[in-house]
């Protein structure tokens, strides 16, 4: 067992093993009450480090018994540990026989049953559930697998590698065995025993060689699979064209299960994915989960190469494939897309979500480096930092080589260190020795920086036409974020930026002492406190376009005004930076009116431009649909120092209403003419227009009802009953509910009834009534009656999610309550899952980080909802970690 006074792990401890496991053999007895285990291992001494005894790490199990080299030997326990003193001399075989118990195991970490089968998650240290082990990633073994169990009840047996011997034994009982050739940390072994089918392909690769492809899924769940595979196929032609990384396995399996504590996982030859990431029908999936199944498909291929090929020398460096793998998947996902425009689409997108979620971690209790530098629960680092910061400094990386001389470093990176497990600094190296004379060699122990030391880094901008000399000067200056730590030194930061004229015309940019050039977009590199960039030939004061493509994950203040947003919303080249100074200037106006400065009334200046965005011809529906969102109310928190929740609802809600009013023939127009007719698509230009027309019914929603006008919410109504996708569906549910409209109730009821049989979209039927905005504490109310609906399950992470995360997180006027009644709620929540599955009850802690932010009352009301449940006396150490550092 695990104590929750786990200790901190600290970076700087590292040390390498004292044994190494070579070869393993696992033999499995499947039994959902007793499930026996005998694991034979081949170990060698590490003659590099001093000799010490063997301790595996396990964790709930019972031992039956161990012997080395066939005989028996002496051991203790420790906590967390199974100590063996006395082993042979030199190398020797050990064989541990254990028992777990998958259908007890509620944490769905190591072996577990789900849906009557058997499935297993071991990153990052659920491998020691299922057996004693050397379980860290820089333990690299060749795993040889047999499975056992019931024929009838689990016809399905899978596990890693190929299958090399299958057949039938007594009692009703068969046999599978299987054998990876790829040494492998326990991290990414997996098994599957289950009822399930298969879609399959076998696809040729340009290397000529021939694989088997699988999309495992239970019965009635096949067609569902087609984008799933379309996904995976997608993915193996690309990794093999952008950056020459084959398949290498005969065999690759995708098996997708009901219960799953994250979205996916990378196990060698045998992903394990959330159903959520999988399962896929028009009728039953929204565009958002199309693209989201895409990317998450790409996401665990990738890791393949980033990751299985190439692993982890221990946690702390887990940004090494996690970073490295999102940014190969947000690459894949833009190189999906045919036009420029829905690339910018897909990078707006990845930057909301980055501010959204990351910039928040990284000024709160958690902040942490890219590259931790300690924890007490590893579970609780899979994080916006290390996966979307993480991939944002891949991502800079290949800003300062190029295109070509990142791939150029990604071979060298696979030439020096396949089959091993390597360091965040080991990636750095190899990008940079491979492009020798760039700005990234140049810099990098600066660069490095980016791993070692937390917080966003702020810049400023300031910038001076000089008309006489027709010269332009910029000043940009850095400071790191306040969570950076004493002594932080300053970041490598890559800002590409163009010059705009005020008529909107590119203008050069071209530095002094530079041979001129025609290019209107160029990238400088900040990699000191402070610099200066002369611009030379610039004819006219020109309006800077900085951070173009945010080439860096900063807060950028360049201290431009509403008429020069107006010029780079109106012009600019960079469709990224056209959409932010949309998002500015609504920014500005709702800071503005959340401290009282100005009047919640938007001025026609504003709602001009935006109605120029909504009618221009040359823009594509999505950048629309994206410019014209207001900033979310979590990232105007985010603006503030002081927090008012209900006053921020209420100043977006009411700009929302006034942009719907205001527009309302522009929303109709837009309503009319950008149906999407014919089958359903899930392609970007598609997806865009119905994001639009989705955007267009909320806003009329809001309006009519506004004036007691019923037509549009029965036009909304009649959509949820006959929408052709679940994309206008969902939408039409939406708007009924983001309007407060009567017709909400029934619609509810309808879109239950229709998918009684479907969990993914109960899922949504949840999460769409726990996010609707609040009114007279409606939602909350709801929210609690929703508990006790006989669909709700705290022991489904998903349903869980669904209802509690989507209030908590996704509902900040709902939760902030002045009678802290939101607070007290989440407190009990907590608990609950805590006891039940540790991981998820730490995720859904999270939501109090920023509670120090808050004003009163809910300051004090948060508070002592967190301190009661720090009080827990059985709380677990993931997520004691969690609110020991928020109130810390
Ligand atoms: N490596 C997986 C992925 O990003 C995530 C698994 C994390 N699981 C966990 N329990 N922390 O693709
Ligand atoms: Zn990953």
């Amino acid at each position: 067992m695990r104590t929750d006074t786990a200790p901190l792990v600290r970076r700087e401890d590292y040390a390498p093993p004292p044994f190494w496991i070579r070869t393993v053999e696992l033999t499995f007895d499947l039994d959902p009450a007793k499930t026996m285990v005998i694991n034979r291992m081949t170990v060698e001494r590490n003659r590099a480090v001093p000799a010490g005894p063997l301790r595996l790490h396990g964790e709930e199990l019972n031992l039956t018994r161990v012997l080395a080299d066939g005989q028996s030997v002496s051991f203790r326990h420790e906590p967390g540990f199974l100590v063996i003193d006395n082993l042979p001399e030199g190398d020797f075989t050990l064989e541990i026989r254990n028992t777990c118990c998958p259908e007890k195991n509620t944490q769905l970490s190591g072996l577990y049953t789900s849906g009557g089968g058997f499935f297993t998650q071991c990153e990052a240290e659920g491998f020691r559930r299922i057996t004693y082990f050397l379980d860290r990633p820089d333990v690299m073994a060749v795993y040889t697998v047999t499975l056992r169990a019931s024929q009838a009840q689990y016809p399905v047996l899978l596990s890693n590698g190929n299958l090399v011997e299958q057949g039938e034994l007594e009692g009703g009982r068969h046999f599978a065995k299987w054998h990876d050739p790829f040494p492998k940390p326990s991290y990414l072994f997996a098994l599957v025993a289950a009822d399930l089918v298969a879609r399959e392909q076998h696809i040729r690769t340009r290397s000529g060689s021939e694989h088997l492809l699988q999309v495992w899924v239970r019965r009635g769940d096949l067609d569902k699979t087609e984008h799933a595979m379309n996904s995976l196929v997608a993915s193996v032609v690309w990794d093999e064209a952008r950056f020459k990384l084959p398949l290498d396995l005969e065999r690759f399996m995708i098996v997708a299960v009901g219960d799953f504590n994250m979205g996916a996982m990378e196990n060698k030859g045998l992903n394990i994915f959330n159903t959520k990431y999988v399962l896929a029908t028009p009728a039953t999936a929204t565009d958002t989960d199309y693209f989201g199944i895409e990317s998450v498909v790409g996401h665990e291929y990738f890791h393949n190469w980033t990751g299985n090929r190439v692993t982890c020398r221990d946690w702390f460096q887990l940004s090494l494939k996690e970073g490295l793998t999102v940014f190969r998947d947000q690459e894949f996902s833009m190189d999906m897309v045919e036009s420029a425009s829905a690339r910018a689409v897909k990078r707006i997108e990845d930057v909301r979500g980055l501010r959204q979620v990351q910039f928040p971690e990284d000024a709160g209790p958690m902040a942490h480096p890219v590259r931790p530098d300690s924890y007490v629960e590893i579970n609780n680092f899979y994080t916006a930092t290390v996966y979307e910061k993480g991939g944002e400094v891949v991502r800079m990386m290949q800003t300062l080589v190029g295109r070509d001389g990142f791939a150029r470093g990604m071979t060298l990176y696979f030439e020096r260190h396949d089959g091993q497990a390597v360091t965040c600094d080991d990636f750095a190296q190899a990008i940079a020795d491979a492009n020798a004379e760039s700005e990234l060699a140049r810099t990098l122990p600066g660069f490095k920086r980016w791993y070692a030391q937390a917080g966003t880094p702020r810049v400023t901008a300031r910038g001076r036409y000089d008309a006489p000399t027709r010269t332009y000067t910029l000043g940009l200056e850095q400071a790191p974020g306040p969570t950076a730590g004493p002594g932080a030194e300053p970041f490598v930061i890559p800002i590409t930026v163009g010059l705009i004229g005020r008529s909107g015309r590119a203008l050069p940019v071209e530095l002094e002492d530079e041979t001129p050039s025609s290019a209107t977009s160029r990238l400088l590199v900040l990699d000191e406190a402070k610099a200066f960039f002369t611009f030379v030939n610039v004819d006219e004061p020109p309006v800077p376009s900085l951070l173009r493509g945010f080439s860096a994950p900063v807060v950028l203040s360049d201290g431009l005004g509403d008429d020069e947003l107006l010029v780079l919303l109106n012009h600019d080249s960079d469709p990224f930076n056209r959409w932010e100074a949309g998002q500015r200037l609504a920014l500005a106006r709702i800071l503005a009116a959340v401290a009282g400065d100005a009047p919640d009334t938007l001025d026609s200046a504003f709602v001009d431009a935006m109605r120029r965005v909504l009618r221009s011809p040359e823009l594509d529906a999505a950048f629309k649909e994206l410019v014209l969102t207001l900033p979310s109310e979590i990232y105007v928190a985010e603006q503030l120092e002081r927090v008012d929740p209900q006053r921020i609802h209420a100043v977006r809600e009411s700009m929302k209403a006034q942009l719907a009013g205001a527009l309302r023939a522009d929303w109709e127009w837009a309503y009319d003419t950008l149906q999407v007719t014919g089958a359903y698509r899930p392609d970007p230009v598609d997806a865009g227009r119905r994001a639009l027309v989705n955007l267009a019914l909320s806003m009329l929603c809001i309006d009519a009802v506004a004036r007691g006008d019923e037509a549009w919410p029965g036009r909304a109504y009649q959509r949820v009953k006959d929408a052709s996708n679940m994309t206008d569906r969902q939408g039409a549910l939406g708007a009924l509910l983001g309007s407060h409209a009567a017709l909400a109730k029934p619609a509810l009821e309808r879109f239950h009834a229709l998918f009684a049989n479907e969990p993914l979209v109960i899922d949504k039927w949840f999460s769409m009534q726990a996010s609707a905005p609040e009114r007279d504490g409606e939602v909350f109310g709801a929210v609690k009656r929703l508990l006790h609906h006989p669909d709700f399950s705290l022991a489904n992470p998903n349903r869980a999610r669904s209802l509690i995360g989507a209030f908590c997180m996704g509902n900040p006027a709902g939760f902030h309550r002045a009678d802290g009644a939101g607070y007290a709620f989440w407190a009990d929540r907590v608990l609950e899952l805590d006891a039940m599955n540790r991981q998820l009850a730490a995720r859904m802690a999270r939501v109090m980080d920023r509670w120090k932010q808050l004003a009163e009352p809910y300051r004090g009301l948060a508070e002592a909802a967190l301190r009661r449940v720090a009080a827990h006396p059985t709380l677990s150490s993931d997520t004691r970690e969690i609110v020991g550092r928020a109130l810390g």
